[in-house]
């Protein structure tokens, strides 16, 4: 078998394992995937014995992906604007890739297996970090009409604008404080951390009408936090993140193996879990 892992700190709690055994078995791909707890001042240490030891590809999770994305020596293009990588390889030469296919992630979730259109849509994103920018390049790929970033700290919003300015060429792209947007929106997406402290932005329910589509990137065995706030305000629809989890996965699976597995089998197991 060939090896993988996914690295973080802590791990004990990743789906990452459980789901690439899955795919592997589904595919019949000889793949061997197993967590590693890095410590957090040595996470190029680990990746280096990772690959020396033969290791094929590697997952990276908090807080370590815009470590990845720094010791890489090459960058894909999706990767480079993330500002971070969950994703590693070696190439031909034996140099190491940073790849990121958050963003992929959640887009196929949303879009081919929800059904929500994001072409032309009027989307709130709330927060403005690294798990925001590792999204947006593939969000505004999809060409919506208009996306908003609201943020506690509305300069690290505006930051973002700026940074994606030049592919939001026909987009009505813009940034805020949590103060701000009023009239619903088609699509609202959490990515702040507030729901890890189960906290809720500080946000009016003005933005929820009753077609709004709300996903929170984050996944739990309940409704989050976020969410069921959005249903309490009349959102049509809610989602968690766990969709996005094993959408990025099987990305990241095709980019190392070229075959990419069913999800929504999988999506199936872990909701039972
Ligand atoms: P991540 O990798 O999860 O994106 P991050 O880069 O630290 O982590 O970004 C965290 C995001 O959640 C930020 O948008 C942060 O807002 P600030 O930029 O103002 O710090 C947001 N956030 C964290 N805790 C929050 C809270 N309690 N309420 C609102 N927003 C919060």
């Amino acid at each position: 078998n060939e090896l993988y892992a996914v690295v973080g700190n802590p791990i004990n709690h990743s789906k990452s394992p459980r789901i690439h055994s899955l795919f592997a078995q589904q595919t019949g791909e000889p793949v061997e995937y197993t967590a590693i707890q890095a410590p957090l001042d040595d996470f190029a240490g680990t990746v280096k014995q990772f690959f020396e030891g033969g290791g094929k590809g590697l997952n990276v999770t908090v807080p370590f992906k815009e470590d990845a994305w720094a010791l890489a020596e090459h960058r894909t293009s999706r990767a480079e604007k993330a500002g971070a990588a969950n994703t590693l390889y070696l190439d031909q030469e034996n140099d190491l890739v940073a790849d990121n296919t958050d963003g992929v992630g959640i887009v196929r979730d949303l879009r081919d297996n929800q059904k929500v259109p994001l072409k032309g849509a009027r989307i709130l994103v709330l927060g403005a970090g690294g798990a925001v920018r590792g999204v947006l390049g593939p969000i505004l790929a999809e060409q919506p009409a208009a996306l908003t970033l609201a943020n506690r700290t509305v300069a690290k919003a505006e930051a973002l604008v700026r940074l994606f300015a030049d592919e939001a060429a026909n987009i009505e792209l813009s940034a805020c404080g949590f103060e701000q947007p009023g009239q619903p929106f088609d699509v609202i997406i959490n990515g702040t951390s507030a729901s890890l402290q189960g906290d809720l932005p500080p946000i009016s329910g003005n933005v929820i009408g009753p077609d709004t589509v709300v996903y929170d990137m984050m996944y739990s065995l309940q409704t989050t936090t976020f969410n069921q706030w959005a249903l309490d305000n009349g959102a049509q629809r809610v989602y968690d993140g766990l969709g996005m989890l094993i959408e990025q996965a099987a990305e990241a699976f095709h980019v190392w193996r070229g075959v990419r597995p069913e999800t929504s089998p999988v999506v199936d197991e872990l909701r039972n879990d």
